[in-house]
C-alpha cells in the first residue's frame, strides 16, 4: 500500500511529518530513505515537534540515537555509519519500541531486514525546483495498513496532483 504526497519547503516536510504523528502510537516503527539532505532529519523535526517535544532535534549521525520526551517517546536513530546490519542488533530497536517508545531511523531501508517486519518506510527524493521533495510512504505489516486510509486522510494537504 503506497501514498505519495509532494512539499515545496523543509516546513512543509516538517508539517506533513506532524500530520502522521497526530496518528502515531507506542510500538510504531517509521524508515526514513533517502539521498543525503532529502529532508530525513527534517521530518523527525516535525514529528516531534508534533510530539510536544521541546528540545531541538538535531542529526545523531555519530551518535547512532537521541531520545526524546513528548507525548511519545521518541527514539531518533541514523543508521548511515553503520558498517554491517547486524550492528543495529546493538541498538535493541524492539526494546525502544515497547510501551510509548516510537522509532525513527534514518537510512532505515538499509537494515530494514534487521528489523520488525511491521513500519512505515518513508522514501524522499529530490523534485524539480531546490525545495521540492516528492514523498512515497508504503506500509508494511498490520500495524501502519490498518491506518492506511486515515493516513491517506492526513496526508491531503501535500497530495500530488
Ligand atoms: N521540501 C523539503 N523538505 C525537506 N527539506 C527541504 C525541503 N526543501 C529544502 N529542504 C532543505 O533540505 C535540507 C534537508 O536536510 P536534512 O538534514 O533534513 O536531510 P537528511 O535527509 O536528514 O540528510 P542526511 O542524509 O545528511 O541526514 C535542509 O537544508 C532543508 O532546509
Ligand atoms: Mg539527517
Amino acid at each position: 500500500m503506497i501514498l505519495r504526497a509532494r512539499t515545496t519547503g523543509a516546513d512543509a516536510t516538517r508539517a506533513l511529518a506532524g500530520a502522521i504523528a497526530e496518528q502515531a502510537a507506542g510500538g510504531d516503527l517509521i524508515l526514513l530513505a533517502g539521498e543525503l539532505g532529502a529532508g530525513k532529519t527534517a521530518f523527525v523535526q516535525g514529528f516531534g515537534a508534533a510530539l510536544g517535544v521541546d528540545q531541538p532535534i538535531t542529526s545523531p549521525t555519530f551518535t547512532l540515537a537521541h531520545h526524546y520526551e513528548g507525548r511519545l517517546v521518541l527514539h531518533h536513530l541514523d543508521v548511515y555509519r553503520l558498517e554491517r546490519i547486524s550492528e543495529i542488533d546493538d541498538i535493541g530497536v524492539s526494546e525502544l519500541l515497547d510501551g510509548n517508545g516510537v522509532v525513527l531511523i534514518e537510512w532505515g531501508d538499509a537494515v530494514a531486514p534487521a528489523l520488525p517486519n511491521d513500519y512505515l518506510e518513508i522514501t524522499l527524493r529530490y523534485g524539480e525546483g531546490d525545495d521540492d521533495r516528492h514523498l512515497e510512504l508504503r506500509c508494511v505489516g498490520g500495524r501502519w495498513s490498518a491506518r492506511h486510509r486515515t493516513l491517506g486522510e492526513k496526508l491531503q494537504p501535500w497530495a500530488e496532483d
